[in-house]
């Protein structure tokens, strides 16, 4: 019985640590202090990580702060930011739980189609953080529940990659 529960954990790819609505609310409503920063947010990311930048074809080898207020740039952005986006709202509610995990493995998936290493996820997600903790209103609580949403997202891609 014992395995069993074990063997479907791991074949669901269950979230290992589910947030709580208290903890949701505090990763949406931070988040919703900066998400319409998409190319603040994507240029820090370059900024303090740029073999991240290396690996997008459209910015490989050009000046960050060059490419930095382009369209392809803006766009790019925002596709990053809405996915983040997406995830964020579906979290705290079990139901939306394989639906995240869907989600979210595709994104390991296509990113590894792409030789996108974890600790390059690693990177963003430092980069991310770092970015946060300079631009909403962060404590203690708030980068408790940031670090729980993140263990728990990024498990799922790593386990892609
Ligand atoms: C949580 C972290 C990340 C998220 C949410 C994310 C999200 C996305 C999304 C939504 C796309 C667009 C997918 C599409 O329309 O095809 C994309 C494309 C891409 N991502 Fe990421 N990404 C993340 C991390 C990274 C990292 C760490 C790297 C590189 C080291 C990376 C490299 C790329 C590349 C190269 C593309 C394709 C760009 C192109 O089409 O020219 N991503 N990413």
């Amino acid at each position: 019985m014992k395995f069993f529960v074990f063997f479907t954990l791991c074949v669901v790819g269950a979230i290992a640590s589910p947030l709580t609505a208290d903890e949701a609310n505090l990763v949406q409503s931070s988040w919703k202090q900066v998400s319409h920063n998409e190319v603040e947010i994507l240029a820090a990311v370059f900024a303090a990580y740029p073999d991240i930048q290396a690996k997008f074809p459209q910015f490989a080898g050009k000046d960050l702060a060059a490419v930095k207020d382009t369209a392809a740039f803006a766009t790019h952005a925002t596709r990053i930011v809405s996915f983040l986006s997406e995830v964020i709202a579906l979290s705290g509610n079990a139901s939306n739980a394989a639906a995240v995990q869907s989600l979210v493995s595709k994104l390991g998936d296509d990113h590894k189609a792409r030789g996108v290493s974890a600790a390059q996820f690693v990177e963003f997600r430092t980069a991310l953080v770092a970015y946060l903790e300079n631009h909403v209103s962060w404590g203690a609580n708030v980068a408790a529940a940031w670090n729980k949403a993140l263990d728990n997202t990024f498990a799922i891609v790593s386990a892609r990659l």
